[in-house]
Order: C-alpha cells, then sequence, then structure tokens
C-alpha cells in the first residue's frame, strides 16, 4: 500500500483555513525536514504563478466544446519530465510533434482538436512501492525530479525540497519557450508544491491553481475522502481524474459529485485507463452510471496505463498493438454509449526514442536496448506517435453527442 502521510499544518495561515489540509494525502514524500520544507513553500507562493485565470478560462471554454462533440482533446508528453534546458529543448520538439498530430486527427475527424502538453510541471511520480532493493540495498523509490534523483544511491533517493524551486523556475522557462501555443497540464501529486500556487482571483473570487492550466488527479491518489480530491474540489480549473480497471461506478459517480457538484460543462475529464484487455468490460458500466446520475463529463482514452509490461531485461515497455487495441476499444465502447469520443492521453516525446515496441526500428524487445531514455514509463517515439494519430483520425466514429443517447 502507498504510504499515507498527514500534510504539514503550520503554514495554514498564509493559505487560509483549507478543509483538504487535514486530509490524507497519498503519495507524498518524506521530506526530512519540514522547517526546510515550510522555507521553500512560503518562498514559492510569493513568487509570480505560472498560468493566468484568463488563460485558465479560456482552455475552459475549448473544453465545453469537446464535452459538446464539437472538438477533440489531444494531450500528450513525457511520463517524468527532465529539468533544466533539456526539458525547454524537449518541449518545443514536443509542441512541434503535438502540432502535427493535431493536424492529422483534425483532418481525419473534421473537428478541432485542443492540444494540450503534460509539460511544464510533470515532475512527480506516483508510485506502487515506497521502496526498492537495488543490489541487495533497500533504497527509496525514484518519485520524479521534483522529489529525488533517479540514481539508485541512497542519497540522491533522499527527499529534497529545494527541488521544488528547480521544478518551478524550469516550468517558467518552457512556458516562456512554448509561447502561449500550448496548454499545460501534470499530475497535480506533490500537494507541497501545488499548494504555492492556489490563488485567489480578485476578479471573479475564485481561487485558481496557476500552477498549470489542466490538473489531474492520479489512479493511485484519488480517494474520496483523501487530500488530493478535496485539495481540486477547491480550485476553478477544469480537472481531469484518471480511471483504472478496479474503479467502481458509485466511486467515481461520488467522484464526480464531489468534483463537479454544479455540473459545469467542460469542468470535469475522466481519463480512462483500463488497460487493453479489460476496457471493453470495465468501462460501459462506469460510463452509464454517470450519465444515468444526470452528470455529463468528458471522456477521454489513456491507452498506456494499462497496458505496461516488464521485458525479461527488467524494463518496463508497451506494445504499440496494444496501445492501439485499448483506443479502438475505447471507441466502440463510446460509439455504443452514444457518448463523444472526446480525446486521448499519451506518453510520447519527439525523437527516435526505443521505449515501446511497434513500428520501424523498434520491432522486438531486443531494440528497446538502443535508445531508452525515459526517466520513467515508456513512450511513443515520434514515429509512432504519429501512427497513433492516423489511427485517431481514422478510426473515431462520428461522435453522437450526449444529449441524444437514447434509452
Ligand atoms: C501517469 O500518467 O504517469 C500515471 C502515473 O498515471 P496513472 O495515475 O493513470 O497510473
Ligand atoms: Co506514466
Amino acid at each position: 500500500m502507498p504510504s499515507l502521510g498527514l500534510l504539514s499544518r503550520n503554514s495554514a495561515t498564509w493559505l487560509g483555513p483549507a478543509d483538504w489540509l487535514h486530509r490524507r494525502a497519498a503519495q507524498q514524500p518524506q521530506w526530512p525536514d519540514p522547517a526546510e520544507l515550510l522555507a521553500v513553500t512560503e518562498y514559492l507562493s510569493e513568487l509570480p504563478a505560472l498560468t493566468t485565470p484568463q488563460e485558465i478560462t479560456h482552455l475552459h471554454s475549448q473544453l465545453v466544446k469537446v464535452q459538446a462533440g464539437e472538438a477533440f482533446l489531444l494531450q500528450g508528453g513525457d511520463c517524468a519530465e527532465l529539468l533544466g534546458t533539456d526539458a525547454v529543448q524537449g518541449a518545443s520538439g514536443k509542441q512541434r510533434l503535438l502540432a502535427e498530430m493535431a493536424d492529422r486527427i483534425r483532418t481525419g475527424l473534421g473537428l478541432d482538436v485542443v492540444t494540450v502538453g503534460r509539460l511544464a510541471g510533470q515532475f512527480a511520480k506516483p508510485r506502487s512501492e515506497p521502496t526498492e532493493v537495488v543490489d541487495g540495498v533497500t533504497l527509496p523509490v525514484f518519485r520524479g525530479l521534483m522529489v529525488n534523483g533517479p540514481e539508485p544511491v541512497a542519497s540522491e533517493r533522499q527527499p529534497d525540497p529545494y527541488r521544488l524551486l528547480s521544478c518551478y523556475y524550469t516550468a517558467k522557462h518552457v512556458l516562456q519557450e512554448l509561447r502561449g501555443r500550448l496548454w499545460t497540464s501534470h499530475e497535480a501529486l506533490i500537494l507541497e508544491y501545488e499548494r504555492a500556487f492556489r490563488r485567489l482571483d480578485a476578479a471573479s473570487g475564485e481561487h485558481y491553481l496557476l500552477s498549470t492550466h489542466l490538473p489531474w488527479i492520479g489512479e493511485r491518489t484519488r480517494q474520496i475522502g483523501g487530500a488530493h480530491v478535496a485539495f481540486l474540489a477547491a480550485v476553478a480549473n477544469p480537472l481531469q481524474v484518471k480511471v483504472g480497471p478496479n474503479a467502481t461506478p458509485d466511486d467515481i459517480v461520488e467522484l464526480c459529485e464531489i468534483l463537479d457538484p454544479q455540473r459545469i460543462p467542460g469542468r470535469l475529464t475522466l481519463i480512462s485507463r483500463m488497460g487493453a484487455a479489460a476496457v471493453s468490460e470495465r468501462l460501459p458500466t462506469i460510463v452509464a452510471a454517470i450519465h444515468d446520475r444526470g452528470h455529463s463529463v468528458i471522456w477521454i482514452c489513456d491507452p498506456m496505463h494499462g497496458n505496461t509490461v516488464k521485458t525479461a531485461n527488467g524494463r518496463k515497455t508497451r506494445y504499440l498493438s496494444t496501445v492501439h487495441d485499448e483506443l479502438a476499444a475505447f471507441f466502440t465502447v463510446m460509439a455504443t454509449q452514444r457518448q463523444h469520443a472526446g480525446g486521448v492521453h499519451l506518453e510520447m516525446t519527439c525523437g527516435e526514442v526505443t521505449e515501446c515496441v511497434g513500428g520501424i526500428g523498434v520491432s522486438t524487445e531486443a531494440d528497446l536496448e538502443q535508445n531508452f531514455e525515459s526517466l520513467c514509463d515508456p513512450r511513443l517515439n515520434e514515429e509512432q506517435a504519429l501512427s497513433t494519430a492516423d489511427l485517431i483520425a481514422k478510426s473515431a466514429d462520428r461522435p453522437v453527442p450526449i444529449q441524444t443517447r437514447g434509452n
């Protein structure tokens, strides 16, 4: 089980009373020195925010079109982002690749495409185990560059709060590089970072999360009653939640009620990540339950996270054919449920990495050894990402808006 930790409460004064602060937060690092952490997060909270309420409202208006079946959401980027100049250079490459994919999807579907990067903040990872054994030594797991380093030595694996500052400055430079050409998204995982960017918008009287445009709650932190759900329920951004194969229809209906009690169009996107083998069986009852309870959400598909396998060498990989199978099954489920297949969420990068099996140059697991660079999960390379865009462009049925669903 992932460790649960109570967030420190001593800085509640600068955030105002916040219900989420008293809830248990899954997947938080064991920061070694609370005073040091507090100094860093207070400093962050004084720095200029990374996004603006106006940008977020603009994205929200685009998501309203996705929900109405008039647009398609294309979201993608690294599993775990790099820091510094590597991240800045990587971001412009991803922006170019996402733009090319969006063109193909737009042409194929005859729909507008809303393009969102997994970047300028995707620095932290939830993990299934808190420790791992490397060469007989038990070490804390790597939790993304926001928390610790990937090298398997104890000093690197110690959580370091100054990394939060490196993430902020990297995100700032990535956003400058993108110059407004791409919306940003990341998993709002490390609440000590996110809380520093929860800011009051005087114009609307609402709190916004200004570390990103589109935060999501991961599969491992979407506990009803947990801190992540309560924290995001209290910001005005559009939100996303990952929905894995063990989710029950009741759980997801309850999440809709907590995160979108006012049933605001475009507010909530559910990201189905069931795995190719489970999606046809698991997804329909959840989609139907939400619809029957009068909630209207955007449904998109993450065909990556339910399809991770380990090679004989112990590498994590994914087969492009399985990724495509899940996408095809998702489109079929959505058509059967008479709902818009609203988009796709991918782990992908530009260039010729060899992290997923399939397509030119990566026909077997042995080929993965050539150029496996990911800090965490395997990403589609440029050619695999473009072939996925082509599949989407061809295979999505014409969307039927939710209002016209029969029965
Ligand atoms: C991710 O998107 O990198 C991730 C960890 O996803 P999930 O929460 O769906 O497992
Ligand atoms: Co991942």
